[in-house]
Order: structure tokens, then C-alpha cells, then sequence
């Protein structure tokens, strides 16, 4: 049992940090790392979720022009997370994030769970932001005039389902005009699709293509300097605030009434599945071992850009739902582009389209370089099998991980469905904030007098806060994701079991880090 909480030694970690083999260069300041944490968080959530979010659909009913209080609800409960992040990231920057806080303060197992669970936040967040760039890929393309075979352009699954939906829509009477442009996507895709052996060939290729292109650039190590990403983040800030600025011209203050057509219940669902918007700033301690002066940087990084990204959703939901009907969003992918077509601007709507796929881009990059390292920190653990932690002899990069992680997004965003890969995501991440949160707590009370460079204020309330927000969020989210959410912890803990609880080097006799058991 002692074994299951043995926990790596702060002083073990920062240690590692200074090996001179491993040590990486600090060259991130302040707005580097706000820079990057808004090239995070700003991508296929504020693109694409967010119409759903308005306007209902899978399980949820719609917040309506409410939409901006779920923004502020949310914000709050990241606010409080991020309070939580920053106290751990000044105090140990270390590249491994909330994995490695754990393994620091809670223990092993608790390490491996969030280890684990951060594939949701990471791999499967990505396989969503996939999807939702190759949904702007192919509005894109339309709007040249060369759209793009709807049959390769969507999962198998949504098209059947989306077939049954106008085929009901039709015994029933119902008037076909109301049904969404995603519904009629669908149809037609199935109806497209070629056949082998009768069965439909339907799958997202554009989804496919992005994944394996970035894993190929990953790969040969051309890691996305810190210049390239402000030039994205730059571009992607310019392209919203053209979404805010012109928008807002055409903001009828009609469309805002009823203000919450779904009461409390659809405000607290769509914040849901918009904490997806959100999910990046704590991506920003990825980059800690690369950080001047990361004790004051760090929180700076986290926090800055979590404030600026809500200011922008929160002028996105009002013009958005100022715009057009907020009914008018309801199966829709690209929100943003459509609220300027539904309006007769094509032109602005294509430039918004461009502008999305640029954004979905960078968050793509940054997820796809944070997952191969938080395998890499598990396999030099020993949690996993230490081939993973290989790096390419040429290129310097961890390559195994890298590829394993490409091959994982791109294959499951070939055939899955970009709401449910969210809410997956979000219930994910929603658990590692919670446990970050606790490690807080817990920290103070095990090692109260190890300096903290950034105190998370009024402790324990902050972090009970942002337990208990966090954890309504997570309540919210709808019973099938909370079922596959338990069987793949499970699915872990068992893999934990055979492979990790004995191969953990903590578990090494004699080796260099063989360290403490919590007694
Ligand atoms: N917040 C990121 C996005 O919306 C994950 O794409």
C-alpha cells in the first residue's frame, strides 16, 4: 500500500531539471508565455463548440444569448485552477505539468491516474480540434468554389446518425428547413459514399492529413519556435477581433431577448461544454523548464493569458448571439463564418474561415508537442516502457512518442464525433484541475515551509473553490462521457498494475532517485 503513494522529491525533480543532458534552454519570457498559452486556448472551442454551446444539441440544451454567462462562469472556475497551476509552476518548473506535481505530492498511483488522464486533455482535445479544423478546411474550400467530398469529410457515425435524423424529420412530418446544415451534411455524405462489400466508406480525411502533417514536421524537430507561435497568436487575435469589431456593427439587440430561453439549466450546460475554450493556460507550465526567472514568469504566463482569452469569449458570445437568432447555430460547425454568411457577408466569412483553420493549427501544435513529453516524463519514471523515452538519433527528438501520439489523434478523428471527443476532453481535464487543486492544499500542510515564489491566495478557499467548481462542471457533463471517463481510468489503473507499480524506477533498488514512501 506504502508503495502506492511513494512520491518523487521536489528537491529530486529540480534536480533533474539541472542535468546538463537534459537541460533545455531558457529563453521564454513573460509575454513569450502569455503568447503562448492564448496560441492554446484559442482554437476549435471558440470556433466551433461554441454553437452548439448557443444553441443545444448533443444531450445539452442551449444557453441562447446566455452564452455569455456561461463564459463568465467558467472563467471563474479557471480562474480559480489557474490560481492553483501557478503556485505549482513557480515552484517547480518542471516540464511535466500537473503529472509531475502529483507524483510530487500525492503519490504514484495518483501521478499515473493524472498522467493518464491527461490523454484525454491532450490526445483526445486534439482529436476535437482536428475535427474542427477540418470542418473550417472544407467551408474554406467552398467558399473557392471546390468543395470538398462530403463522404471524406466526416465520420461514419455522425452520417447514419444524421441519416436517421432527416429520415424521422420526414415520416414525422416535421418541416425539413429546420434541420442543420450538419444534419443535411451527414445525409448526403451517406448517400455519397462509396461502398465495399455494402458498407459506406465515410471518414474525415482533411482530419487525418493535418494530424500526420504536424506529426512529420514534430518528428524532424522542427519545434515551433517561440517567434513562429507569436506570429499565429498574433494572426489569430487579429482575425477575432475583426470577428468582434465588424460584428458588432451588425449586432441586432433583438436577437438577445429572451436573454435565457433554457434558464439556469441550458446557462450551466453550454459552460459544459465551452470549458473546452478554456482548456491551454495550464499548458503553459509544459514550457516551465524553458522559462527565464519561471518563478515569476510562470504565474504571469498562466494567468495573463487565461484574463485576456476571456475577455475576447465574452465580446465573442455577445456579438455572436447579437448577430443571428441563436436557434440558427444549432447543428452548426462553423459558427463564426456562418454568423457572417447567414448576414450576406461571404467575403468576411471566408477571412474568418482562414482565420480558423490558422488558430486550430497552433492549439494542434502545442497539444501535439505536450502530449509526447508528459509519455516521455512517465517512461523516464519508469511508469512506462523506457523505449517510449527513446530519442531520434539524428534529430533529437522523442520520436516514438511523438509518432504514437500522431497515430492516435489522426486514427480516431478519422471516425469520431467532434461533441463527444469534447466532452470527453473536458471531463478529463476537469480531473486534473481538481487534483492540481488538492496538491495545493496538500503541499501546504506536508511542506509548509519550502518557498513559493507565487502563493495561490487565501488557501484552502481558492482551491476548494476550484475543486468545487470544477467539479459541477463535471457533473454536467452528460452520463455517457462520465461511463467512458470511468473505463478509461480503469483501463489505466489496470495497465498501472501489470506494467508501471513495478517497473517505477522509485521501485529500482539503488537507483539515483530511489527516494521516500509517504509514511
Ligand atoms: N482551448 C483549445 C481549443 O479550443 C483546446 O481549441
Amino acid at each position: 500500500m506504502r508503495s502506492l503513494f511513494r512520491t518523487k522529491p521536489l528537491d529530486t525533480l529540480l534536480g533533474e531539471t539541472e542535468h546538463p543532458e537534459q537541460r533545455l534552454k531558457r529563453t521564454l519570457g513573460p509575454v513569450h508565455l502569455t503568447l503562448l498559452g492564448v496560441g492554446a486556448i484559442i482554437g476549435a472551442g471558440i470556433f466551433s463548440t461554441v454553437g452548439t454551446a448557443a444553441a443545444g444539441g448533443a444531450g445539452h440544451s442551449g444557453a441562447g444569448p446566455a452564452l455569455v454567462l456561461s463564459f463568465v462562469l467558467v472563467a471563474v472556475a479557471c480562474g480559480f485552477a489557474a490560481l492553483c497551476y501557478s503556485e505549482f509552476a513557480a515552484m517547480v518548473p518542471v516540464s511535466g505539468s500537473a503529472y509531475t506535481y502529483s507524483y510530487a505530492t500525492l503519490g504514484e498511483l495518483v501521478a499515473w491516474i493524472i498522467g493518464w488522464d491527461l490523454i484525454l486533455e491532450y490526445a483526445v482535445g486534439n482529436v476535437a480540434v482536428a475535427i474542427s479544423w477540418s470542418d473550417y478546411f472544407q467551408s474554406l474550400l467552398k467558399g473557392f468554389d471546390m468543395p470538398w467530398p462530403l463522404w471524406l469529410g466526416t465520420d461514419l457515425r455522425s452520417a447514419i446518425q444524421a441519416a436517421h435524423k432527416v429520415a424521422e424529420a420526414k415520416s414525422q412530418g416535421v418541416d425539413l428547413g429546420t434541420l442543420g446544415d450538419a444534419v443535411w451534411r451527414g445525409h448526403e455524405a451517406l448517400a455519397q459514399a462509396p461502398r465495399i462489400l455494402g458498407v459506406p466508406i465515410v471518414f474525415n480525411l482533411p482530419a487525418v492529413l493535418i494530424v500526420a502533417l504536424i506529426t512529420w514536421v514534430l518528428v524532424r524537430g522542427i519545434r515551433e519556435s517561440a517567434g513562429f507561435n507569436s506570429a499565429m497568436v498574433l494572426l489569430k487575435l487579429g482575425i477575432i477581433v475583426v470577428f468582434i469589431v465588424v460584428g458588432a456593427f451588425y449586432v441586432k439587440p433583438a436577437n438577445w431577448t429572451p436573454f435565457a430561453p433554457n434558464g439556469f439549466a441550458g446557462i450551466s450546460n453550454a459552460a459544459a461544454s465551452i470549458f473546452f475554450a478554456y482548456i491551454g493556460f495550464d499548458a503553459v507550465s509544459t514550457a516551465a523548464e524553458e522559462t527565464r526567472n519561471p518563478q515569476r514568469n510562470m504565474p504571469i504566463g498562466i494567468i495573463a493569458s487565461l484574463i485576456i482569452c476571456t475577455v475576447i469569449y465574452i465580446a465573442v458570445a455577445l456579438v455572436l448571439t447579437g448577430m443571428v437568432n441563436w436557434k440558427q447555430f444549432s447543428e452548426v460547425a462553423d459558427p463564426l463564418a456562418r454568423a457572417f454568411s447567414l448576414r450576406g457577408m461571404n467575403w468576411t466569412a471566408g477571412l474568418i474561415s482562414f482565420g480558423a483553420v490558422f488558430a486550430t493549427t497552433s492549439v494542434l501544435v502545442v497539444f501535439q508537442i505536450g502530449q509526447p513529453r508528459i509519455f516521455f516524463s512517465m517512461a523516464r519514471d519508469g511508469l512506462l516502457p523506457s523505449w517510449a523515452a527513446r530519442v531520434h538519433p539524428k534529430y533529437r527528438t522523442p520520436h516514438i512518442t511523438t509518432i504514437l501520439t500522431g497515430v492516435f489523434v489522426a486514427g480516431f478523428a478519422a471516425v469520431t464525433n467532434i461533441d463527444e471527443v469534447v466532452e470527453l476532453c473536458n471531463i478529463g481535464t476537469l480531473f486534473a484541475f481538481v487534483l492540481v487543486a488538492a496538491g495545493v492544499i496538500i503541499l501546504r500542510r506536508t511542506d509548509p515551509h519550502r518557498p513559493r515564489p507565487f502563493r495561490t491566495p487565501l488557501v484552502p478557499w481558492v482551491p476548494l473553490l476550484a475543486i468545487f467548481t470544477c467539479a459541477y462542471l463535471k457533473v454536467e457533463q452528460p452520463q455517457k462521457t462520465w461511463k467512458r471517463f470511468v473505463y478509461w481510468l480503469a483501463g489505466g489503473l489496470v495497465l498501472y498494475f501489470l506494467y508501471g507499480f513495478r517497473r517505477s524506477r522509485l521501485n529500482q533498488p539503488g537507483d539515483a532517485t530511489r527516494t521516500r514512501s509517504a509514511d
